[in-house]
């Protein structure tokens, strides 16, 4: 048996949980667990980011101390893992007395070591984002991450060493290719590394914020709060406190962090433990956000979907289960409740849902109710039986990987198999038939691949899963229970012949679409032309000035042509429609307008990678290009 360390990051508790929080957690809880099902140990942390100036000032906003703020907010997190079904081992508060010893202790000995100074610091400060930025690094004179105002300030401060530790760090991820995924953040991570890291701004004097921990060898300023939150991962399983319990899980096997929060952990985070003398976590895994529409939410906009209101209309086992399923580790998704009805309605309502109804109701009719036993398998029953024992190592592999959506694919497949093998065997005539033998070997054969569908799709759907259970038995039952680390359920041949099985509603009841959507939740819908854009709508964009390398017409089409383009740190295949405007001559050398994150595409069965601008009157098309030679890579905004 192995063991698996997983974490979330710790949230927030200016505001309640969106669907961001819920997928990050929904998210650690599948991988952790299916890991149990595989028979692992699992420590699965979670918790909440209490100090710092956005807490501070929500706490203001509503006239309470930020500790009864924190108190109160914190329930809604709690009360929504536990709708969520969520198993997490501990959840850990920074403002917990055990964490505040951990992060002085930290600091008392990263100060001795030398690897924290005091010294004065002018610099461009975002209030929102509660970050330092270096003139350079700011966009029109805003904040690049959130393009908000940013104030000037000049401080004494306490500074973390990170410059010395750069090499090191960037040897450490170019040899380690498992340490940041996907592969893109990793190679973000080692953009940013590339030119030069600055020393991090630990501190905060009181007089400007007071709310976080206090630094341990100057009581007139406290914690910068991403210092003392990273710190999270160590301190909830023991380090300091519980030398046994920090042996045996640190170091954690999987962080997950959303994709706007690779930089503090693998730059910050692996640099302060290494400094510490800890061991890294093995893997930082960034996922991508949900969008609505194509776009952030925001509280602005009005497009927020409350994950609260999701599991009362659809229950915690589809609202996960569309999480889980419709974004590929890694990408951004789009999250619509008419998506969600769909999802639910094909692979939940007719597909997993319809076959247990089917199976328990024929064993109800032709075996009253008692489910009857193999004889004679023919080769049919067998397929099914070996796909079920590949089954389970497929899933085990693409959880390895981290490819949720491939293991809930794989299941689902299978229940489709098992669908079609009632199909091909139907039942219906073998009863006519009165082949009690052959009646009993099918619905015995489909009910046990039946039963190992749904302990594969347990982690999951736990609580539906529990409920199919329920069908064949208390001691089916039992095997949904996320303690289990019996691999032996997923073994052929778990029900036992002479059970009673029933069946009391539907599993999964067909949504009404039109009944259940309220518009109100959705306002999007057709109203995106009307509305102006924000500048972090935007911002979001990133638009490069690109260098045309080659260009090839795409055979069969008049109008493609496929180019390689140079955008600084790499090279761009790009489809484009401009052939009947420009020749290959025009364009090799040329300098364009290239939207590099643009979600890569096929177009005529040709990979493109990102778009070039291009202004159309009258059917001619016009490349926006620069009027003088810029870097190439250089950012346009
Ligand atoms: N407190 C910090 C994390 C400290 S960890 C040592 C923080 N908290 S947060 O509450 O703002 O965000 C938590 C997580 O939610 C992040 O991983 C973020 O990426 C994720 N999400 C926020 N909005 C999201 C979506 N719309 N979609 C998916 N995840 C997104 O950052």
């Amino acid at each position: 048996m192995g063991k698996f360390y997983i974490s979330t990051p710790i949230y927030y508790v200016n505001d309640e949980p969106h669907i961001g929080h819920a997928y990050s957690t929904v998210l650690a809880d599948v991988l952790s667990r299916y890991h149990r099902l595989f028979g692992d140990e699992v420590f699965f942390s979670t918790g909440t980011d209490e100090h710092g100036l956005k807490v501070q000032e929500a706490a203001k906003k509503r006239k309470v101390e930020p500790l009864k703020h924190c108190n109160e907010t914190v329930k809604r997190f709690i009360s929504l893992w536990k709708k969520l079904d969520i198993s997490y081992t501990k959840f850990i508060r920074t403002t917990e007395k055990r964490h505040r010893f951990v992060v002085q202790n930290l600091l008392t000995y990263l100060y001795e070591r030398g690897d924290i100074y005091f010294d004065t610091y002018l610099g461009k400060y975002c209030i929102p984002e509660e970050r330092f930025w270096t003139e350079k690094d700011l966009i029109d004179g805003k904040c690049p991450s959130c393009g908000r105002e940013v104030i000037s300030i000049e401080e004494k401060n306490y500074f973390f060493k990170l410059s010395k530790y750069r090499d090191w760090l960037v040897s450490y991820i170019k040899e380690n290719p498992d340490f940041i995924r996907p592969s893109t953040r990793r190679n973000e991570i080692l953009g940013f590394l590339k030119n030069g890291l600055n020393d991090l701004c630990i501190s905060r004097p009181k007089s400007r914020l007071d709310w976080g921990i206090e630094i341990p060898f100057d009581k007139k300023y406290v914690t910068y709060v991403w210092f003392d939150a990273l710190i999270n991962y160590i301190s909830n399983v023991g380090v300091y406190r519980d030398n046994d319990s920090f042996q045996k899980w640190w170091p954690a096997d999987v962080h997950l962090v959303g994709k706007d929060i690779v930089t503090t952990h693998a730059v910050y985070w692996p640099i302060m433990l290494k400094s510490a003398g800890f061991e890294l976590p093995r893997t930082i895994f960034a996922h991508g956000w949900w969008l609505v529409q194509e776009s952030k939410m925001s509280k602005s906009v009005g497009n927020v979907v409350r994950p609260v209101d999701m599991i009362k209309k659809y229950g915690s086992s589809a609202f996960r289960y569309v999480l889980v399923r419709n974004m590929t580790l890694g990408s951004d998704a789009n999250f619509s409740e008419e998506i969600l009805v769909e999802t639910v309605n094909s692979d939940l309502a007719n597909d997993f849902g319809n076959l247990l109804s089917r199976l328990v109701n024929m064993v109800g009719r032709y075996f009253d109710g008692v489910l009857p036993g193999v004889t004679k398998p023919r080769k049919a029953d067998s397929r099914l039986q070996d796909r079920a024992a590949a089954l389970a190592d497929t899933v085990k592999t693409s959880i390895k990987g981290m490819e949720l959506n491939r293991a809930i694919e794989a299941v689902l497949a299978f229940v489709r198999q098992i669908n079609k093998y009632i199909e091909d065997s139907a039942p219906w005539n073998i009863h006519k038939k009165g082949d009690t033998e052959r009646l009993g070997t099918v619905l015995y054969t489909a009910c046990e691949a039946f039963r190992i569908a749904n302990v594969l799709f347990s982690p999951v759907m736990p609580g539906k899963a529990e409920e199919a259970s329920r069908c064949f038995g208390e001691g089916i039952k039992k095997q949904i229970d996320h303690t289990n680390t019996d691999t032996s359920i997923l073994q052929w041949g778990g029900l036992a012949p002479g059970t009673t099985l029933s069946i009391q509603g539907s599993l999964f009841p067909r949504i009404e679409k039109k009944k259940e959507i309220n518009m109100e939740m959705a306002p999007d819908r057709g109203k995106n032309m009307e509305r102006p854009v924000g500048i972090e709508q935007f911002q979001k964009l990133d638009i490069r000035v690109g260098r045309i390398l080659s260009v090839e017409q795409i055979k069969k089409s008049k109008k493609l042509y496929k180019l390689n383009v140079d955008i600084g740190d790499e090279k761009r295949q790009i489809v484009a429609g401009i052939a009947e405007h420009y020749t290959d001559e025009d364009l090799i050398g040329k300098q364009i307008a290239v939207i590099i994150n643009l979600k890569p595409a096929k177009i005529m069965g040709v990979e493109s990678n990102g778009m070039i601008l291009a202004a159309s009157n009258d059917n001619k098309l016009t490349v926006i290009g620069t009027d003088r030679e810029i870097a190439v890579g250089s950012r346009i905004s």
